[in-house]
């Protein structure tokens, strides 16, 4: 069964590279049979919060977070992308996220997280894990770490040389590990109705 499976990714910058990893998911999550969707921040354009989605009269919040709104509704898992600040998240996904709540709860999220360094962006995975949590996303254990990314993947989000097949041999699991997860979910709640 093809999943729903929405891409979030939230970098401004004008020579962003974490675009590339979110073309190489797509495009592998796509060859898996599932039907992955990208919620580029940039694109979407939400302002800097003032009042979330919830705060808006139904049917009044401007037509770009109503958007956004149902594709988190009815997705069946999530997979953020997580380029590393300072040791921290990226702004730009920080505050997207920010602009909803419920719509993200009872669905599995993974985080693939990525920086210009060695490091692959860890210390950013392990601060949107706490954030994550609150917000009703249990995060998967198989995280998709991936270090020097401008050599790891090229413009087009093609894996390169020897980093980049590790990424092939890394994605498998990494995926398998989400549809697991995300398959489960899917089942208990057409089992049983989310308490809350
Ligand atoms: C403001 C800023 C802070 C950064 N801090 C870190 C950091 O803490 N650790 C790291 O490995 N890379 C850091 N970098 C380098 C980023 O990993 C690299 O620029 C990466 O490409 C950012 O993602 P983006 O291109 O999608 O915006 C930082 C870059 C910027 C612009």
């Amino acid at each position: 069964m093809p999943l729903d499976i929405v891409l979030l990714y939230g970098s401004y910058r004008r020579d962003r590279l974490g675009i590339r990893l979110a073309q190489f998911l797509l495009s592998r999550f796509e060859a898996r049979g599932d039907r992955p969707m990208l919620i580029d921040a940039k694109a979407v354009g939400l302002p800097m919060l003032d009042r979330m989605y919830k705060e808006h009269a139904k049917g009044e919040a401007p037509e770009n977070m109503e958007r956004a709104a149902e594709t988190i509704r009815t997705a069946d898992a999530f997979v953020f992308i997580a380029g590393e600040y300072n040791n921290g998240v990226q702004p730009g996904l920080k505050n997207l996220t920010d602009h909803f709540l419920e719509e993200w709860f009872w669905r599995p999220a993974a985080i693939a997280c990525y920086s210009r360094g060695i490091f692959g962006g860890v210390r950013a995975m392990m601060n949107w894990r706490v954030t994550l949590a609150e917000m009703g996303m249990p995060t998967i254990s198989s995280i998709f770490p991936v270090g020097q990314i401008g050599q790891a993947l090229d413009p087009e989000g093609m894996p390169t040389g020897d980093a980049g097949a590790r990424l092939e041999r890394n994605f498998v699991k990494f995926a398998e590990d989400l549809a697991w997860w995300a398959e489960a979910a899917k089942a208990q709640r057409a089992l049983k109705a989310p308490p809350y």
